[in-house]
């Protein structure tokens, strides 16, 4: 708790082109819980070194989430908005945390296995203990909730596990986060595959819609959307690709697939798909005004990364010092 409200944490890498799938899963969650919780939005750029970046273009890319996440309806003078790199305490904690974590347990990691069978050359063990990382980030703001898509609760399951190990050790250290996914959006998929999830590190340009595509390029890649030959807007296992174009229908207009197969009735794909790409359209295009302007005024930027990052800073320790103590390092000489 903090002045009575309770904690949210969440982040994203800064690695390639955001794409709807994070929008959809987090960021827009991010925004309609950002006035009940006290939150902590942080642009993981520690995680994004497991994979190899360039360094200017990392650099680039997370001044630009950063931007994001505010263009998108984050208050940063409301929420804490920061790099990771900027607060030691997320390293630190995750040393700790480390010595708390069982090989077997990250062995079991779907995305370790996914990302080293795409980076065979450069399994390290960063990307390992990646999930360690990613629970001290949570744990040292004592978060209570942690928006995210699908594909990260694995994760959060590790989270609380690292957490209870600790406090059955140690007493109650730390705050069990609850994992908080959104009704639609938790999971949007490829386009052009729909088994597949929409990702930032798709080859293929036509199967993910980027949060700064422009209009027309939205309504194309909508059109050329893989779908089936049943020819009706049904929310079906059998119809994944439909399925999916409702999902993000529902998500962008606040609506059930019921009320979508509705409103659909007895019109073809063609039409549906039209109606998605407009939608989307309507939610990023404001989102891509604000980020053009707010790219703009470096020095308000600068402020918002060197207030936020004290900020974080503060909270961190807290959480950093009792920990430090409770598992026995010596106290610090003032
Ligand atoms: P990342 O950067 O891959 O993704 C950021 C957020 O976007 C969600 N997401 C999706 N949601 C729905 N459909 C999709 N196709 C889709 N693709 C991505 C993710 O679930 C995530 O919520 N490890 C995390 C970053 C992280 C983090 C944390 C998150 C580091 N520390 C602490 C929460 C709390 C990651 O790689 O997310």
């Amino acid at each position: 708790m903090i002045d009575d409200k309770k904690v949210l944490f969440s982040g994203m890498q800064s690695t390639g082109n955001l794409t709807l799938g994070n929008y959809l899963g987090a960021l827009k969650n991010w925004v309609s819980l950002s006035d009940e919780y006290e939150c902590f939005y942080s642009v993981v750029d520690m995680h994004s070194i497991t994979v190899r970046q360039d360094p200017a273009e990392l650099r680039k890319r997370a001044r630009s989430l950063l931007t994001l996440y505010i263009a998108a309806g984050l208050d940063p003078k409301k929420n804490c908005i920061y790099y990771q790199s900027h607060v030691s305490g997320h390293a630190e904690l995750a040393w700790i945390l480390n010595c708390f974590t069982y090989m077997g347990e990250l062995n079991r990691m779907t995305q370790f296995k996914d990302k080293a069978a795409k980076h065979a050359d450069n399994i390290n063990a960063g990307l390992f203990t990646y999930p360690v990382l990613m629970a001290a980030d949570i744990l040292l703001y004592q978060a209570d909730v942690v928006p995210v898509g699908k594909d990260q609760l694995q994760h959060l399951e590790i989270t609380r596990d690292i957490a209870q190990r600790f406090n059955g050790i140690y007493g109650d250290v730390f705050t069990i986060p609850e994992p908080y996914v959104g009704k639609s959006g938790a999971r949007i998929m490829s386009l052009q595959d729909p088994s597949k999830k929409m990702s930032k590190s798709d080859e293929n340009q036509n199967a993910s819609i980027y949060l700064m595509d422009d209009p027309d390029t939205i309504i194309r890649k909508f059109k050329r959307a893989v779908t089936d030959s049943e020819a009706c807007v049904r929310y079906c296992e059998e119809q994944p690709g439909i399925r999916n174009l409702i999902d993000i229908y529902c998500a962008c207009n606040d609506v059930k697939p019921e009320d979508v197969e509705k409103e659909f009735d007895g019109k073809g794909y063609g039409d549906f798909k039209m109606a998605v790409g407009e939608s989307v359209v309507s939610v990023l295009k404001p989102l891509q005004e604000r980020y053009e302007q707010l790219s703009k005024d470096k020095a308000y930027l600068d402020s918002i990364i060197k207030e936020n990052a004290e900020k974080a800073q503060y909270y961190s320790n807290k959480t950093l010092r009792k920990v430090q103590k409770k598992i026995g390092f010596p106290e610090r000489i003032r």
